[in-house]
């Protein structure tokens, strides 16, 4: 396989960044779809692509090896089949879908049409995570203990927007961010035995309340006890987006904004750990290629998405309940 002919569903926010991406990563996409006409011709600008506006169409016509899906999540399981079902590999992105049924119906078509399926985790692919984790495996803050993550800020106008819509979205700021932190979780420490989650949402003056939680908290606990608390809102400022793991001999703290990896040790004292910056989104373009042409293995897996969904929906059952 010399080239891969690369598709996009879904032109909006993050199917630009795809495209970028997998520019960026040496992949011109040859074909973009969007159901709202006018979409994928905006996006496909001077790029040659040729721009669909029926899924259907574009499938049985653009001959892909592999499709960037980058819809709301509701239409991620029907379209991750419709795409497996011709052959296609697919990196769907976060959430895998709203329910682990979707979830499984996914896998199961992936493995019928062996081909690749991955979801677009894609803190894993942040340098400084991956950095994080193997100061962890070197032992420089001595055995990891507690996790603490805020990944929150200002989304203007989410009352009018899908991410508010339960019927597009499954559910709220849990789905739709707290995705990204469990599963760093899960990358760091493994599988978790439990989660709790308290929620809220209310007018204020942002808007009004919306149909889903605007702000969370989770705490989960890992199969060998490490702790995590996750902090996520679409309504407070300033923007915060921080991961910090606490061991017993000292911390890690990684600023989305500052992009610096900090080591704090047992006397107080911080040093910085060199870490060369990408685009994480670029990374993970650049490594589903690479795993579609066998050169890899993916660091994302079915699974890991599945994993995230279940833990999600777990999570917003707690917040009910309460
Ligand atoms: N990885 C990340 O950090 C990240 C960041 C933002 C969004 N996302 C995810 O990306 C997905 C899309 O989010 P967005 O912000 O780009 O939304 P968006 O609203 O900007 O774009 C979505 C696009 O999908 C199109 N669309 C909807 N249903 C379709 C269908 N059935 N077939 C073809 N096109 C369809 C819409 O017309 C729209 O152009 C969501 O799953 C979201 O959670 C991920």
């Amino acid at each position: 396989m010399t080239s891969l002919r690369i598709g996009i569903i879904g032109c909006g926010g993050i199917g630009r960044t795809h495209r970028n991406a997998w520019v960026a990563a040496g992949y011109t996409p040859v074909a973009l779809c969007d159901t709202t006409p006018g979409a994928a011709a905006a996006l496909v600008g001077d790029s040659g692509a040729q721009a669909y506006e029926d899924v259907g169409t574009f499938l049985a016509a653009a001959q892909l090896d592999i499709v960037s899906i980058c819809t709301p999540p509701s239409t991620h399981c029907v379209l991750a089949v419709q795409a497996l079902d011709a052959n296609v590999h697919v990196l769907v992105e976060k959430p895998m879908a709203p329910s682990v049924a979707e979830c499984n119906t996914m896998i199961a078509a992936a493995d019928r049409a062996h081909r690749l399926l991955s979801v677009g985790l894609c803190h894993r692919f942040q340098p400084h995570m991956q950095a994080m984790k193997q100061a962890m495996q070197d032992g420089l803050i001595g055995t990891p203990m507690m996790f603490r993550n805020r990944f929150a800020g200002v989304m203007p106008d989410v009352h009018q927007r899908w991410f508010s819509d339960p019927a597009l979205a499954g559910g709220g700021v849990i789905m739709d961010t707290c995705v990204h932190s469990v599963d760093l979780f899960r990358f760091f420490f493994g599988d978790v035995r439990r989660v709790q989650a308290s929620a809220t949402t209310r007018a204020t003056d942002l808007g009004p309340a919306l149909r889903v939680e605007d702000s969370a908290i989770l705490t989960l606990t890992s199969l060998d006890g490490v702790l995590g608390v996750i902090e996520a809102s679409w309504r407070t400022a300033p923007g915060v987006w921080t991961v910090t793991v606490y061991g017993t001999t000292g911390a890690l703290t990684m600023d989305y904004d500052t992009k610096l990896l900090v080591h704090q040790h047992a006397d107080g004292v911080s040093t910085i750990l060199p870490v060369s910056d990408e685009d994480r989104f670029t990374a993970e373009v650049r490594h589903f290629a690479a795993c579609v042409r066998g050169d890899a293995e993916l660091l994302v897996t079915a699974i890991d998405g599945r994993q995230a969904t279940a833990i999600l929906v777990a999570a917003m059952a707690d917040a009910k309940s309460t």
